[in-house]
């Protein structure tokens, strides 16, 4: 079991002990632990234990104890190796070599950073440097800057490279834990000039830092890099202050930044987190739902942020928690708001954060100009994408919601939404003759009001084969015209009839048809009149079809062009942008012929 140690704190950070004893004990919460009957001996009254707090079980009627580890190894039956890969194997928990590292050598990069944070706060405490009026500045008080341990990193290049030596720090471990850097010959601070906030861990252990600039040197926020003890994607920040108050809470406020956690705590909101930067990781979902279920995304009220808290509520419904989001205005963050506001409109607005849906189809609204024809088809396709995660209640009742407040009929939604943006699904939508308005869930236009089945190049297309089968082999060409079922069967029949050569035998093809298709075949026959030459028909409905085309991708591009924003670079932007102009150049051209 040579090196198991650190895999093991791994497992037994990332895998919430409740859950996993709850697979196999049924148990109910009494207090702050939670309680069931022992699996390990028999008994009729619960006497077993399990605290969520610190993570272990223990039975008052036959003494057995231990962490999640031994709980599976006990329960399974297994090694404690074997029990140790078999939880990191289902909470996917990479057991990669690095991770067997000696228990011994992952304290000394605790120690590290703990040497280096004691620098920190030893230098802000001092008279005269900046950090300390800068942060009384932004309003925070001393118990505040105490309890998350604010410190300060000089400007000096060296100051802290010096005190880590003098303490006996190996040098290449400063240098992978971010601390210090090297440049030719001279190692040099890497934090320099800025408040520093130390990332530590529901343990204690001090994982990293974020520095934020006093100066106009560098980034606004450097942060340690990932390291052998630091998992940006696995951390959050401050939960070793407030883990406690969101358990007690049962609800995290979720925010971008240190500033925001700080802020939020010295007005006395406490069961706050961050996520430090924008991307939730599910990790970190995973480690809050350790603590509640219930998270309220705070984050920025830009656009970026908005991005962000929408992916992030993505990533949290998936880890199975309820979300809701915030609207702030007036404010870019929690941090200004509740400087500007105080602690009771922010509570306010708590009470007022929107539910999933709401927030995501409000945030949809804001981005789309939904009194133009793009603008709303763009919506509804966005709409329709947020629903079909939805369950078919949740659905239903937003379908009628969104309906009711924007010009787009419920049928409408319903048919996107089943429909032709679905994944696999149809892909051809309604047909929509040029020119007249869009109509969605169109295609089922023939079983209504007896309205004649199909589109104008469909039913000229079958018309044409119908005098002249010559055309087939130029209309098989252009086949994918054909979406209406029935006119797509009639044509099938007359291809495979005059796939020789010969003219159509109506007596024969009658026979061969269902009753649609025959009434949609004496529709087209008694209706259809062509009109011109039978070239120019033709001409017609190649040219028809091609506008349709590239009008549906003219909307795709302004659909991809609303999310290309924040998921592609602006390389991706200018090839689409680029894209639509050719399309809408080569419309113009069609339509002109
Ligand atoms: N961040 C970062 N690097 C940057 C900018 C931001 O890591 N260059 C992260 C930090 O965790 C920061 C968070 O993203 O706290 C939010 O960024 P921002 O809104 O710019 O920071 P604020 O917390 O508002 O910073 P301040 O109020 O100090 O200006
Ligand atoms: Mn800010």
């Amino acid at each position: 079991m040579k090196n198991g140690g650190n895999i093991a704190d791994e497992i037994k950070s990332r895998c919430n002990i409740v859950d996993v004893v709850g697979r196999l004990v049924q148990l109910k919460k009494t207090g702050a632990n939670h309680t069931g009957l022992c699996p390990f001996h028999n008994e009729k009254t619960p006497s077993f234990t399990v605290s969520e707090d610190r993570q272990r079980f223990v039975c008052y009627g036959c003494g057995a104890s231990g962490d999640v580890i031994e709980f599976v190894k006990r329960t399974q039956n297994l090694s404690f190796l074997e029990a140790a890969e078999k939880l990191a194997e289902e909470y996917g928990i990479e057991w990669a070599p690095a991770a067997f590292d000696t228990d011994g050598r992952k304290a000394a990069y605790y120690e590290a950073n703990r040497e280096a944070a004691t620098f920190f706060y030893h230098a802000f405490r001092r008279l005269g440097n900046p950090a300390l009026p800068y942060m009384a500045r932004r309003g925070v008080d001393d118990a505040t800057l105490r309890a998350f341990g604010v410190g300060y990193a000089d400007g000096e290049w060296d100051s802290l490279c010096r005190a880590l030596s003098e303490k006996g720090v190996d040098e290449k471990l400063a240098l992978s834990l971010g601390l210090c850097a090297v440049s030719g010959e001279r190692r040099y601070d890497r934090f320099r000039n800025r408040v520093m906030f130390p990332i530590i861990n529901t343990r204690g252990k001090i994982i990293g830092f974020g520095g934020r600039a006093l100066g106009d040197d560098g980034p606004k926020y450097l942060n340690s890099p990932d390291s052998r003890i630091y998992h940006k994607k696995d951390s959050l920040y401050a939960l070793n202050v407030t883990s406690q108050e969101i358990r007690k809470a049962d609800r995290a406020i979720l925010v971008e930044g240190y500033m925001d956690v700080i802020s939020l705590y010295r007005h006395g909101v406490r069961n706050v987190t961050a996520s430090l930067g924008t991307a939730l990781t599910q990790g970190q979902a995973a480690m809050l739902k350790r603590y509640t279920d219930n998270v309220v995304m705070a984050y920025d009220a830009d656009e970026a942020g908005r991005a962000a808290a929408m992916r992030g509520m993505d990533v949290l419904r998936e880890a199975g928690c309820a979300v809701k989001a915030l609207r702030m205005e007036g404010a870019k963050d929690p941090d200004e708001y509740i400087k500007a506001n105080g602690r009771e409109r922010f509570m306010g607005l708590l009470d007022e954060a929107l539910p999933y849906m709401d927030y995501r189809i409000g945030v949809e609204r804001d981005r789309h100009d939904i009194s133009s024809t793009e603008g709303s088809l763009a919506f509804l396709k966005a709409v329709a994408g947020i629903l079909r995660k939805a369950s078919p209640v949740e659905a239903e009742i937003y379908i009628k919601k969104v309906s009711s407040e924007t010009r787009i009929s419920e049928g409408a939604i319903r048919a996107e939404l089943s429909g032709a943006g679905a994944p696999g699904g149809r892909q051809a939508p309604a047909w929509t003759p040029p020119g007249r308005e869009a109509r969605a869930g169109g295609q089922s236009r023939a079983a209504s009001a007896g309205a004649p089945a199909g589109s104008m190049p469909e039913r000229n297309f079958i018309r044409l084969l119908l005098s002249d089968s010559g055309y087939l082999p130029r209309i098989m060409e252009y086949e994918r015209v054909f979406v209406t079922p029935a006119l797509f069967r009639i044509y099938s029949a007359i291809a495979g009839m005059c796939a020789d050569g010969s003219e159509p035998d109506m007596r024969r093809l009658a026979d061969s048809l269902d009753e649609e298709c025959l009434a949609a075949l004496a529709d087209i026959r008694e209706n259809v009149h062509l009109a011109g030459s039978d070239e120019d028909v033709f001409d017609g409905c190649v040219r028809a079809l091609r506008l349709k085309e590239l009008s549906e991708r003219e909307n795709e591009i302004i659909l991809l062009l609303t999310v290309a924003n924040e998921e592609d670079g602006p390389e991706r932007i200018r090839e689409l942008t680029q894209e639509l102009l050719g399309i809408q150049r080569e419309a113009k051209g069609v339509k002109g012929r």
